[in-house]
């Protein structure tokens, strides 16, 4: 698989296209201002294309989706879920609500017995959401680099050759990856969010990753 879609064009969208194309794969950029990303394209080479939601879902043999989690489900919508059917999706969302944090706590619009995952999941059955990337700050998602070797990246997903098409790309971008099973356990993942986020609201630090050790 060479060709990736990216469905976003924010900071997690555009580190994800960066890492792609330093690890030789060509990317479509979907957003609904392509205009915005003139200077990333310019400077991302010519393996790197912008157009819209659509233009990306249909680009990708992988596809990543990477936009606000409020208007994930509609923006899947507007990327055209036929052209995603039987693609891997990694889902990189959130579901980080409009109200403020609380001491440094982010509010989320779903609750402990549901996800932002399960609900696309369950829009669009045809899809092979995995959720990854979504348990660290974007500039820590293309090799990063600690003292203690490898952080961990949280997997989960109900399609086993989809968990092992983005298994791939996690070695590929330096992460170790832990897979917690079906898309139910986007209600443990999707938190980590919160927790990630945490230091840095509350202190200002933001230089962290998060790793699972094991006795074996
Ligand atoms: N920032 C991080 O470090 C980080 C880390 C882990 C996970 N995440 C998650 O990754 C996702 C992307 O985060 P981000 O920080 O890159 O940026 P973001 O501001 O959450 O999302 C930007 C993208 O969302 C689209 N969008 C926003 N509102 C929309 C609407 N009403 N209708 C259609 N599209 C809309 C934008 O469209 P246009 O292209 O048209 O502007 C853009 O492509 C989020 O779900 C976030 O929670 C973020």
């Amino acid at each position: 698989m060479r060709n990736v879609g990216i469905i976003g064009s924010g900071i997690v969208g555009r580190t994800l296209a960066d890492g792609f194309l330093k690890h030789g794969y060509h990317v479509s950029v979907g957003t609904g201002n392509a205009a915005k990303l003139s200077e990333w394209k310019s400077k991302a080479g010519a393996n790197a294309h912008v157009g819209s939601f659509a233009d990306a879902a249909a680009f990708g043999e992988m596809v990543v989706l990477a936009v606000k989690g409020s208007a994930a489900l509609e923006v899947i919508q507007q990327a055209g879920p036929s052209a995603l059917a039987g693609k891997t999706v990694i889902d990189t969302t959130n579901p980080i609500a409009d109200a403020p944090p609380v001491n440094g706590v982010l509010k989320y619009f779903t609750s402990l017995d549901d996800s932002l995952m399960e609900r696309l999941q369950t829009a669009y059955p045809s899809i092979r959401f995995v959720k990854a990337f979504s348990c660290v700050g974007n500039a820590f998602m293309v090799n990063p680099r600690f003292p203690d070797g490898k952080p961990t990246m949280f997997m989960c997903g109900n399609d086993s050759t989809a968990k092992a098409h983005v298994t791939k790309i996690l070695d590929q971008f330096g992460w170790e990856t832990e897979d917690l099973g079906n898309v139910e356990s986007a209600r443990a993942i999707e938190p980590l969010c919160i927790l990630w986020c945490i230091p840095g609201l509350q202190r200002n630090q933001w230089t962290h990753a998060l790793k699972l050790l094991k006795l074996s």
